[in-house]
């Protein structure tokens, strides 16, 4: 199909020159060494080679997509990455919780906690606004062998596509994937809404393609081609080549499935490894501008592939940091726009304790003793089920947090089993300076610094 030049989407507000948002002002820089705590022993972190230069390639950003894409653009990223896979919000016009239980000896608290808003002023016009100009920076970053996945449903897909073909053009479309899944759903006077659609543009006509392949059924398997096609064609030893229509990976529907962290929307990460696979090489560099729970992040881990992230909501983004460091991931960035956190007002004691010492060693006990968050009107026994996860920068330079220990949860069950006490064996310095950080139930962030005498 030849689409003429001449046919667009417009709307009152759409911008042929958009304006570019200056990168954020007040920002920090921190970096991650996934190395996971989750009860009290002894332990030695390899904390004597921070290996800040060069800078690790991965890299997690907090704030508004908008404003990181800028950002890559000046730091010379346009025509640099490989592949963008994102979910954006679908214009549901639904708002998005996380929910949990904080369980404690004798009762039980529901909260729910808003992980991001789908709601645009229920206007389309207020959706487009938004996705267009991203979708416009995210080809300038793409390679021009690169391929973009955008994720969508029946909400706001055909809309979506329209500016796609105006960005991308309409040649570079490559596939609608319908990827279908079963669950549970409401009457409705309509048929049952069961598939999303995932929109694949090449940048380019050199784009990278792995196809794959899919079982072939009994039948066929039995019957073979040739009666079909002649005694030419055999079987494939891979199997069938996939079609676009994916019926093989359900939603991540069991509350109690290991992959589900709780973050609504959350994408099965079969899902993921399968675009990645298709659509780049061991070592292309992906990204995802509305990460969610770091779906595309883990699977380019398991994948041997290198990622940026970005999100605009704080729980999504702790909810990454977590999963990436129970990866035992490579060492990333985490940026963040100091607008979208909300430094926490809750009541913290924190103690440090030298309990041994040697010529060229160090103990410290590190343990939370009290935390309190003071604006939510909730009350339990014990700090930890307040605590989503907490970090400790064991050689804090007093400018950027470097999380040498993250001390997690065994389960996502929010009650005492949260370790508040570790012990931890570093090299003997003469001046001790460590920067422990709580990361609460809703996103907010409490650093405290603390010098450690003998
Ligand atoms: C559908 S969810 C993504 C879910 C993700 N694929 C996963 O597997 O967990 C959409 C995400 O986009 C984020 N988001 C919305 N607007 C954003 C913006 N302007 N900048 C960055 N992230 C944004 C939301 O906070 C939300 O986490």
């Amino acid at each position: 199909m030849k689409a003429g030049d001449d046919i667009f989407l417009m709307w009152p507000g759409k911008e042929a020159d958009f304006p570019i948002p200056k990168a954020a002002k007040d920002k920090t820089k921190d970096l991650i060494y996934p190395c996971i705590l989750t009860e009290r022993t002894l332990f030695t972190p390899e904390i004597t080679e921070r290996k800040v230069s060069p800078a690790p390639t991965n890299r997690c950003f907090l704030g508004d997509n908008l404003e990181f894409m800028q950002q890559l653009i000046t730091e010379g990223y346009e025509n640099a990455l490989d592949l963008i896979y994102i979910d954006p919000p679908y214009m549901s016009s639904a708002t998005y919780h996380a929910k949990t239980v904080i369980e404690s000896k004798n009762n039980k608290q529901f909260i729910s906690r808003l992980a991001f808003s789908d709601v645009w002023n229920n206007d389309i016009k207020n959706y487009l606004t938004h996705i267009f100009p991203r979708l416009q920076m995210m080809h300038r970053l793409l390679k021009e062998n690169g391929s973009i996945f955008v994720h969508l449903d029946w909400h706001i897909s055909h809309y979506v596509k329209i500016l796609l073909d105006e960005i991308f053009s309409p040649e570079a479309f490559i596939n609608e994937i319908v990827w279908c899944y079963s669950g549970g759903s409401g009457a409705g006077r309509h048929f049952q809404r069961k598939h999303d659609v995932i929109l694949w543009y090449a940048k380019g006509p050199g784009y990278i393609f792995h196809p794959q392949y899919r079982p072939y059924s009994e039948g066929t398997k039995q019957r073979g081609l040739t009666r079909v096609k002649g005694d030419k064609y055999r079987l494939h030893e891979k199997g069938a080549n996939l079609q676009d229509w994916w019926t093989d990976i359900n939603k991540i529907l069991s509350p109690t499935a290991r992959e589900n962290l709780k973050f609504p929307t959350q994408k099965p990460v079969d899902l993921i490894k399968r675009i990645i696979v298709s659509a780049s090489d061991p070592g292309s560099l992906v990204a995802d501008f509305y990460a969610g729970s770091g779906t595309t992040a883990a699977a380019c881990t398991e994948l041997d592939r290198q990622w940026i992230c970005c999100d605009a909501s704080p729980l999504a983004v702790n909810t990454t940091v977590c999963r990436l460091s129970q990866m035992k991931n490579q060492p990333f960035i985490m940026e963040t726009d100091n607008d979208y956190i909300t430094q926490s007002s809750a009541k913290v004691k924190i103690e440090a304790v030298k309990t041994q010492a040697s010529d060229n060693k160090t103990d410290l006990s590190i343990q939370i003793k009290e935390f309190t968050p003071l604006q939510e009107n909730i009350a339990s026994n014990s700090p930890a089920a307040f605590i989503h996860f907490w970090e400790v920068d064991l050689n804090h330079n007093g400018v950027n947090f470097c999380s040498d220990v993250q001390i997690l949860r065994n389960s996502t069950k929010y009650d005492d089993s949260l370790c508040l006490d570790i012990m931890v064996r570093i090299p003997a310095r003469e001046q001790l300076t460590i920067a422990v950080r709580i990361h609460d139930l809703w996103g907010n962030i409490t650093t405290r610094k603390l010098e450690i005498s003998s």
